[in-house]
């Protein structure tokens, strides 16, 4: 396992990603009176954008930094940047929390989290995160497994799939994972998220989700043409029992990102199955 979020973290893709996760967190609370929320891959917990490996990829400054200098960025991204400001105790810093400490911090006294992470000195960095967190914990352990093992224990399930895309296994364990939740959770919420590099992937995993469940929402957001396979061109966010509310949220995201981080041919999209 070389991937290291620490490079990529604030990037376009965090961006999308979280904040469509804390719309749908915020809107499952609103249906649900206790989650017991998964992270099947959670990373350190937060990451400093000042340190070597970010400093090193330049994506912060393409990502959280232009967000934060923007004067038009819109309601949905205010979650995210609260977050990002209490990180950095109210100052403008260079610290960005990572999933764990986003949805940690947005829990409920019934909510539960879970945040799964297998590379020691990440499992040990989401450790000292979560440690001030009543009701979070930190597992070093397969997230996978965990969510197929524990979904629903404890409150509805709202498991939460971010791989690295490392192995040519993980869109296969992503759906082999979502159907051993929904038959053991069949209420259960998902939100996984994906790069996008070329359409045919894309497209497949989503026909193989489609023999899963067809309650599928789709925010899928390309920064540029799909030319270029070998490059992260977009990502999207796939979810299960997203309520209403999250389609207007990921739209807002999605657009606003795609014009003001994308380039020409850029565009952003979202999709009920
Ligand atoms: C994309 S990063 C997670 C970022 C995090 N979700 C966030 O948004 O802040 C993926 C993480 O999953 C870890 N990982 C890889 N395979 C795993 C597995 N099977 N179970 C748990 N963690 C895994 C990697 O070490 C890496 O830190």
């Amino acid at each position: 396992m070389n991937y290291r979020h620490a490079f990529h973290a604030g990037n376009f893709a965090d961006l999308h990603k979280h904040s469509i996760l804390l719309a749908m967190l915020s809107a499952l609370q609103g249906e649900s009176p206790a989650l017991a929320v998964i992270d099947t891959h959670a990373g350190a917990g937060g990451y400093d954008l000042a340190g070597e490996m970010a400093r090193r990829s330049g994506e912060a400054q393409a990502g959280i930094f232009r967000l934060k200098a923007a004067a038009d960025a819109p309601a949905v991204f205010q979650p995210l940047l609260d977050g990002v400001q209490e990180m950095n105790s109210g100052k403008s810093g260079d610290l960005y929390p990572g999933s764990p400490r986003l949805i940690a911090r947005a829990l409920r006294s019934a909510d539960r989290y879970a945040g799964c992470e297998l590379r020691d000195d990440d499992a040990d960095l989401l450790r000292k995160t979560l440690a001030p967190c009543a009701n979070a914990r930190a597992l070093q352990a397969d997230g996978f497994d965990t969510a197929a093992k524990e979904a629903g224990k404890g409150g509805r399930a709202f498991i939460v799939i971010d791989p690295p895309f490392e192995r040519p296994d993980d869109y296969q364990r992503i759906a082999a994972t979502t159907r051993a939740v929904l038959s053991r959770a069949p209420g259960a919420a998902l939100a996984i998220w994906l790069p996008i590099k070329d359409l045919e992937t894309f497209d497949a995993f989503l026909r193989a989700m489609e023999t899963v469940t067809r309650d599928l929402l789709v925010a899928e957001l390309r920064l540029r043409p799909l030319t270029d396979p070998m490059k992260m061109n977009g990502c999207a966010m796939v979810m299960i029992g997203a309520p209403a509310a999250v389609d207007p949220a990921a739209a807002e995201a999605g657009d606003w990102l795609a014009a003001r981080l994308g380039e020409p041919g850029g565009r952003s999209r979202v999709w009920r199955t």
